[in-house]
């Protein structure tokens, strides 16, 4: 049985809540962005706000919250990574989303990179410069200009209406939100 809200802008009160289920109806992909602070400190958060913005010149876009711990490094950052992450990278996609110290794991991660560490085998890359920031309401848009890149073939992984998902799961999913791979 598929759940089903909706909500008009004259309503008195938004439906904050509902309106956050109505964006996670959207599939993404996860980034982990990474940056180096001026002491040489690295930094790194998963988002899913990321995506492509223009083609000429090269322009990529993510959103980072005010309130993120994270805002004060990249608010003056010249320079970040974004990671697009493969299926394998299920565990650092979840350890680069909870508040706390980040651990990279040299296994995983090439921290020597200027713009900042670049996650081994991952779907995609991009070195950026900060092009611009933009103020949005609670967060605050992150354009990049992309100086270099790399992909590979590797299958992405995904994230759904509040969980992460291997894309063949997610081609299973049903409108109860639950992966289904029969
Ligand atoms: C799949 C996923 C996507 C996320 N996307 C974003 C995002 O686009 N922007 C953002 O600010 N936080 C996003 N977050 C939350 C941040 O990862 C999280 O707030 C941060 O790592 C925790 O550090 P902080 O509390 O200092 O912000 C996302 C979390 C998950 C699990």
């Amino acid at each position: 049985m598929s759940e089903k809200a909706s909500a008009t802008p004259n309503q008195s009160e938004f439906d904050s809540r509902g309106f956050r289920n109505a964006l996670g109806r959207f599939p993404t992909g996860v980034a982990i962005v990474t940056t180096r602070d001026p002491q040489g400190n690295i930094h790194g958060l998963t988002v899913n706000s990321f995506t492509s913005a223009s083609l000429e010149p090269p322009l990529i876009l993510w959103s980072l919250r005010n309130a993120s711990r994270m805002m004060p490094v990249f608010r003056v950052a010249e320079n970040f990574a974004v990671n697009l992450l493969a299926e394998e990278h299920l565990e650092e996609g979840r350890l680069f989303a909870v508040s706390g110290p980040r651990v990279f794991n040299p296994d995983k991660w090439l921290v020597s990179n200027e713009h900042g560490p670049l996650l081994i085998n991952a779907a995609a890359t991009f070195n950026c410069r900060t092009a611009s920031r933009v103020p949005a309401g609670d967060h605050v848009v992150f354009l990049g200009e992309v100086l270099t890149f790399s992909y590979s073939t590797t299958s992405p992984l995904l994230f759904h209406a509040g969980r992460f998902f291997e894309s063949d799961e997610l081609l299973g999913v049903r409108d109860n939100g639950v992966g289904n791979n029969g």
